[in-house]
């Protein structure tokens, strides 16, 4: 009998303790979802948790080496932490840690659950926005084409870096262009900002899109984004780019406008034919 009693107390004790446990791990949610976001080199590590008064405390590592607390990121309450400063434009490979630590924090407890960010290779996997433009037929069968290198989330020595100042010879822009009226899209690559894209009907109106490109980079992140479309003028531009609409209504203004004409001047000359032959009449039978 005493012997039932305390096994009772002990799975008594047992499921407070196991009950107060399970409560605290649920009240320490973890980051969830954790995923870099990155644009021309600005890198945001980005994370979703259940709301509560638990802190984040990122540490970041650089090829698998230790673990290294991120100065902005530590005992935050927001769910993101901007590492640009941190990881710059590396050509290495990056891992995050995510640790959700209580807002009293006590050093000597350690067993608050964290989440790892997948590897990030800035240099290879940021993604890059679409360049800015102009284009300028030459007098030869050739375009112009002038690229302005977007500018990164990167600075040196109070300088905003270009894409061109990190990436230098591995920068190189496709050019998609077509002639104004026609389907077929060709492409040409240029290794610097200024190309001349060759092979072109003079006189003619094409349009173009720009694209940093990037060789050595694996093939989902080989491209830039696409450029806003932007066309030269031809010289039949004007006439050309009138739609078959138009077309069908000139030709119906003209002839209504001939018809008119033509109607008129019928009315005219019976009218004044009329008026002659009265006059005539009046002037013969007036005695003389
Ligand atoms: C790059 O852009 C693509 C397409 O919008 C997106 O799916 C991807 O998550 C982005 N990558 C980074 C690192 O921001
Ligand atoms: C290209 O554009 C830049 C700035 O937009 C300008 O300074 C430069 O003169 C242009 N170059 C040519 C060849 O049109």
């Amino acid at each position: 009998m005493e012997n039932s009693v305390k096994s009772l107390l002990y799975l008594g004790v047992c499921l407070s303790a196991w009950s107060i446990t399970t409560a605290d791990e649920t009240s320490a949610p973890a980051a969830q979802d954790v995923h870099w976001v990155s644009l021309d080199f600005k890198t945001i590590l980005r994370w979703t948790a259940e709301p509560s008064d638990h802190r984040y405390t990122v540490y970041y590592a650089e090829n698998h080496g230790d673990w290294v607390e991120s100065r902005d990121c530590i005992r935050i309450s927001e769910s993101e932490c901007d590492l640009t400063d941190h990881i710059k434009a590396l050509d290495r490979t990056f891992s995050a840690d995510i640790r959700t630590e209580p807002e009293d924090y006590d050093n000597d407890v350690d067993d608050y659950p964290h989440t790892y960010s997948p590897q990030f290779n800035p240099y290879k996997e940021s993604n890059i926005s679409a360049a800015d433009f102009a284009v300028e037929a030459l007098d030869n069968g050739k375009v112009m084409v002038n690229i302005t290198d977007p500018l990164t989330g990167l600075h040196d020595r109070g300088r905003q870096l270009s894409i061109r100042d990190i990436f230098k010879n591995n920068l190189k822009y496709k050019t998609s262009y077509y002639k104004s009226g026609s389907t077929g899209k060709r492409d040409f690559i240029a290794d610097s900002s200024q190309a001349e894209v060759p092979d072109l009907d003079v006189g003619d109106s094409y349009c173009f899109m720009v694209a940093a490109f990037f060789p050595t980079r694996p093939k989902a992140t080989q491209q830039g984004a696409w450029s806003k479309q932007l066309c030269t003028k031809g010289q039949w531009n004007i006439l050309q780019d009138l739609s078959v609409g138009t077309w069908v209504g000139i030709v119906f203004v003209l002839l209504a406008v001939l018809i008119a004409i033509i109607v008129v001047s019928v009315l005219c000359c019976r009218h004044s034919r009329q008026r002659n032959k009265t006059f005539q009449t009046a002037q013969s039978s007036s005695p003389i």
